[in-house]
């Protein structure tokens, strides 16, 4: 196996000959000592940061269509498959929207099968902290293959595990006795808090490249103008916490500098322009509250305690202050995961759906219609079921507004 100095000497030598091949290596020497030295790996990340829809793929002001919104599948393939059935959930016509961890946690077949699903159907969603691990595992594995002796390595660790594993050693004791006697270089390029071998490890060594370019594909967050929504896995922050909440530095607290000031005068706001200055705000919101702008804060975010973004869940969670009669602003509705232990937690302007499948609880869909649609429901929820077998339909009694237009009705089946 050479080091990082004999692929480096060998590259020298072999200038001359494979001139762009050398240079290859000379590259790979570097990163490997840069990885090594400083921690500092090529971008495994693949951040893809917004992604707008429009109306067409939030269809909330069509009274034919539906737009279907899934809480946090973790893997769970059964549950998933039953509550599309109960929605009935017809491709043509609904649009499906999924909040993120789609995988990881209900075990590896799941994972792989929902994963399956959602990218062979490209599915719409954001990606949760899950989906993330599994996309930079990915990453690594493609980067640490281009490296001389990277795949032998792995493929003699994953053979060493194995004989390991049958025997019941746990994962990260194998992984600590290991680090204590292979000195290569191999173990140092993987990042600190890495589990080699581990559940994310294994979807992303399984997925197809198909698979994976669906994972990158999706954005943190997606923002839907027309319906004044965002959909995050984690959640966003409608200030900086840092400042009082109408400081002129928060996106809200002022009205967006539009149309510009001229010469001959200060800005004049015309009837017109409100939609468009409705619009402004709504993003400064994602580009302005600098929290917003942190991947990780999007991807994981609990709580905020002393004006920091936590992962934790703290009492002290005042995201959404009253602040529609202060400021001159127009409410925007939030719909998320992650947040399992807080539940199906349904609020005016905010709305999670993560009630806990992977831990036997429930799986969550959130049903958007126009406001005006009766016939909001074509199931109702399990605690509406009729003892004689009657479809209790239509009647939306778990219905509440959605937005200023639409109205949401949540349905869910049992994960046990
Ligand atoms: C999936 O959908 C997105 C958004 O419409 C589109 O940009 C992308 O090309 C689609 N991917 C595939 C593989 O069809
Ligand atoms: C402003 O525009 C809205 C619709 O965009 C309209 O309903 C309203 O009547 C207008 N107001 C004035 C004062 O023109
Ligand atoms: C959060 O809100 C509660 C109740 O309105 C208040 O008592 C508490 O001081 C607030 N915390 C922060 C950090 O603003
Ligand atoms: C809605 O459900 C509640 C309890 O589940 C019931 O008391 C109420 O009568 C229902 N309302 C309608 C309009 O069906």
């Amino acid at each position: 196996m050479p080091t990082a100095r004999q692929a480096f000497a060998f590259s020298v030598i072999s200038l001359f000959i494979f001139f762009s091949l050398s240079d290859a290596i000379i590259e790979n020497a570097n990163t490997i000592r840069a990885a090594i030295a400083n921690r500092r790996y090529p971008d495994f990340s693949y951040y893809q940061n917004l992604r707008t829809l429009s109306v067409d793929e939030f269809p909330l002001g069509d009274s034919k269509r539906r737009v279907i919104v899934v809480g946090d599948v973790h893997g769970m393939i059964k549950p998933m498959r039953a509550l599309l059935d109960k929605v009935s959930y017809d491709e043509a016509t609904d649009v499906l929207i999924h909040v993120g961890d789609i995988l990881s946690k209900g075990g590896h077949g799941g994972s792989m099968d929902v994963l399956s699903y959602m990218a062979s159907n490209n599915i719409t969603g954001v990606r949760g902290n899950h989906d993330q691990k599994v996309i930079e595992w990915r990453g690594w594995i493609n980067w640490i293959r281009t490296l001389p002796g990277g795949q032998r390595w792995l493929k003699e660790k994953l053979e060493k595990y194995a004989e390991a594993e049958a025997e019941g050693v746990p994962l990260e004791r194998w992984i600590k006795r290991e680090k204590k006697y292979d000195k290569s270089k191999w173990w140092k390029l993987v990042p600190k808090d890495w589990v080699l071998f581990g559940e994310h490890y294994k979807i992303a060594r399984a997925m197809t490249n198909a698979q994976y370019n669906y994972l990158v594909s999706l954005p943190l967050t997606l923002y839907i103008p027309s319906a004044h929504t965002y959909i995050v896995h984690a959640g966003l922050l409608p200030s900086d916490p840092n400042y009082p909440f109408n400081h002129r530095r928060q996106p809200l607290a002022r009205v967006p500098n539009y149309p510009p000031a001229t010469k001959s005068g200060p800005k004049k706001l015309k009837n017109e322009t409100l939609p468009i200055l409705r619009g402004l705000q709504e993003l400064a919101i994602l580009k302005d509250v600098p929290q917003n702008t942190i991947p990780w804060d999007i991807l994981n975010i609990r709580s905020v305690l002393n004006g920091k973004v936590t992962n934790g869940y703290t009492r002290e969670l005042n995201i959404t202050k009253p602040m529609k009669d202060a400021l001159p602003c127009y409410p925007s509705t939030i719909i998320y995961g992650h947040a399992a232990s807080r539940g199906l937690d349904v609020k005016r302007w905010s709305i999670g759906l993560d009630s806990g499948c992977v831990y036997s609880r429930r799986l969550t869909a959130l049903i958007l219609t126009p406001k005006s649609h009766h016939k909001t429901l074509r199931v109702q929820d399990d605690n509406m079921d009729r003892e004689d077998g009657r479809d209790p339909t239509t009647e939306a009694n778990n219905s509440f507004p959605f937005g200023e237009m639409g109205r949401g009705t949540i349905v869910s089946v049992s994960c046990r």
